[in-house]
């Protein structure tokens, strides 16, 4: 479904929503935002699949990672690389608990979160 993610209805009814390296491209303020849309229009119980590539507190490793923040920030306008430990504070606030991480290829990982009440 087409759409823009912050300006249009999020589509409803679904229990599992993947939000694959969207969050880089765009600054915190915008991403607490989409993930506080998307906890809108999700079931209780529903699950959300967060994949980007997560760094240390420092923003400087793992070296790849960092690396990219500049060309995040060049294509986008507004993008940069998150540490874990932000991810974590925005699941947090839009109404998300982390379940799970898992490595995936590279610096990348997925964070499975679920909902709160
Ligand atoms: C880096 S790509 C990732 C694509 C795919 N999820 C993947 O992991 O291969 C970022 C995607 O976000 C989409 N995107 C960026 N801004 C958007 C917006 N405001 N609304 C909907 N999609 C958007 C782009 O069209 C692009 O497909």
């Amino acid at each position: 479904m087409e759409g823009d993610f912050f300006k249009d209805p999020i589509p409803d009814g679904h229990d599992v929503v993947i939000v694959a390296n969207v969050i880089h491209g765009f600054s915190a303020e915008c991403n607490l935002e989409l993930l506080r849309r998307i906890r809108g229009r999700v079931p209780d119980g529903a699950r959300l699949l967060l994949v980007d590539f997560w760094t240390d507190p420092t923003h400087t490793q793992p070296l790849f990672a960092a690396l990219m923040a500049g060309e995040f920030l060049l294509n986008t306008g507004g993008g940069d690389i998150y540490s874990e430990e932000e991810a974590r504070g925005w699941l947090q606030q839009s109404g998300w608990r982390v379940l799970e991480q898992k490595p995936l290829a590279g610096p990348s990982s997925l964070m499975v979160a679920e909902t709160v009440k």
